[in-house]
């Protein structure tokens, strides 16, 4: 097999190519990890130069990697980027632009094809990569990896699923989720499993209930035209939310490869019982409807909360909280495992400077990002007195162990991840069929008259009031365990 390979990005105009995909290929350049013959070829209908290309790509490299930037190493690594522009969606463009890749490449090479166009281009272009043989293996491998949304709903993801398997085998097939080439949501899988001391209480005997907090404090911006249609749901929890909670819940794989560790996030999220609507929150930014691009009177959530269950042996009985929302106070992933209080109470609690007769519980922390970390939080004798305790913290910060604040990129491991041929951190056709059929429920039952009432927040804030009433039912309170401030 050749050692060339080739990434074609499609939508090569848009934003993420500038933002993310050229910075992580030049990163991943700069610490050779790409193959020595490789090149770039970005795709889209905007007409430029290379030259023109590669100066509008340099201005992202110095932005968004800034502290790799280095001009020698980037004119290196630029003369591997060509461009060619082509419309995706005529089939008769596809000869012209296998013939330009082949020459680009002068020698068989591999390919990874990236889909970051709009999702409305991804069916004419996987179909027309199908009819002009493009995905044929015959003098290297061809990959792609797609860009999210992958569907808008689970009928639509079965659809494209099916078009998809049509032309590219699974193994060749990539559906990315930035959140799992996060090095905090890989840890999780470390964290479990490269020690003895947290599985054997991560389990319904041990932990009272898991809260899992999304926030950002951006609105929508200039991305209201998608996010409209999209909402919250579909937005960051029928992906990311969801795979974190897989993350925390699956039984451990049997090796660490990308089979293995799929099948168990796909029996874990199989196990989620149908959430119901008495127990789904959607809320509103207060000027979300003024945005532009958004249709007048829209019901789009910005926000939502969920309870849910995990019906299984291991976790049966245990609340998931989970919320997420634009426009709220601080920007922060986290998961708060709330562990149960000892058995019998022989001492007195004064965490909060007054005296309680329970003992506070462990939790444990795990702070996806910013200040990316875990805290445990225990209970310690307070010197000096008889019987009083006050909650301690171990501490692990990536910034104090590993020594740098800078975590790479998620699209750094996921592009060299789909380069290396190991899928474990990406999507498999079944297991996004599964997340869909989780949310799909919730986005048909909030359009219909027993959808919980669209509830409004004020910007700046933790969110509605309902979602604070959505765990006070169970006698819970939404808590962070993670600072707020970045390193
Ligand atoms: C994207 C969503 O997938 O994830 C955005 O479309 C969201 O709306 C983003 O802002 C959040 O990613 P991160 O890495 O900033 O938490």
């Amino acid at each position: 097999m050749t050692n060339a390979s080739t990434v074609v990005i499609f939508g090569a105009s848009g934003d993420l190519t500038q933002r993310k995909l050229i910075p992580a290929l030049y990163n991943l350049y700069v610490k050779k990890r790409l193959t020595q013959r490789f090149n770039i070829i970005g795709v889209s209908r905007t007409p430029f130069g290379h030259e023109e290309f590669r100066a509008k790509l340099r201005g992202g490299v110095q932005e968004f990697a800034k502290s790799s930037y280095d001009a020698a190493l980037w004119d290196e690594f630029a003369a591997h980027i060509f461009y060619k522009s082509s419309n995706a969606t005529q089939p008769e463009d596809y000869a012209g632009l296998e013939a330009v890749f082949r020459e680009i490449e002068g020698e068989p090479a591999n390919r990874l094809y990236y889909l970051s166009t709009a999702p409305a281009l991804y069916v004419p272009t996987v179909t027309n990569l199908g009819a002009a043989g493009m995905t044929k293996e015959d003098i290297g491998w061809r990959r792609i990896i797609i860009e999210k949304p992958f569907g808008t709903d689970l009928a639509s993801a079965r659809e494209l699923n099916t078009l998809v398997h049509s032309v590219f085998e699974e193994n060749q097939v990539y559906r990315i989720d930035h959140y799992l080439g996060k090095e905090t949501a890989q840890n999780i899988l470390f964290l479990r499993f490269a020690n003895t001391i947290f599985e054997p209480i991560w389990n319904r005997n041990y932990v009272d209930n898991v809260q899992i907090t999304v926030a950002e404090t951006v609105d929508v911006g200039h991305r209201a035209g998608y996010y409209d249609h999209a909402g919250v749901l579909r937005d960051m929890f029928q992906n990311h939310i969801l795979q974190l909670l897989a993350l925390v819940t699956l039984e451990p794989p049997a090796s660490f490869n990308a089979t293995a560790l799929r099948n168990e996030k796909v029996k874990a999220l199989s196990a989620v019982r149908p959430i119901l609507l008495a127990d789904t929150v959607r809320a509103q930014y207060s000027d979300y409807l003024q945005a532009k691009d958004v249709a007048p009177g829209s019901q789009t959530p910005t926000y939502a909360a969920l309870k849910l269950y995990i019906d299984n042996w291991r976790w049966e009985g245990v609340p998931f909280f989970i919320r997420s929302g634009k426009a709220l106070a601080a920007k922060t992933s986290q998961i708060r495992v709330r562990f149960r209080r000892p058995p019998l109470n022989m001492f007195s609690n004064m965490n909060n400077g007054s005296h309680d007769p329970n003992v506070a519980p462990n939790v444990l922390s795990i702070c996806i990002q910013p200040n990316e970390g875990i805290h445990l939080n225990f209970e310690a004798k307070v010197p000096d007195s008889n019987r009083e305790t006050r909650s301690v913290a171990l501490d692990f910060n990536y910034s104090q162990s590993f020594g740098e604040c800078e975590i790479p990129d998620a699209y750094e491991r996921l592009i060299l991840d789909a380069l290396l041929g190991d899928a474990s951190l990406f999507t498999r056709g079944d297991e996004i069929e599964t997340l869909w059929g989780i949310v799909d429920p919730i986005l048909h039952g909030w359009e219909t008259p027993q959808a919980p009432p669209l509830a409004t927040y004020a910007r700046g804030s933790w969110g509605p009031q309902e979602a604070e009433a959505l765990l006070a039912r169970d006698g819970h309170k939404w808590k962070l365990g993670c600072a707020l401030e970045d390193c």
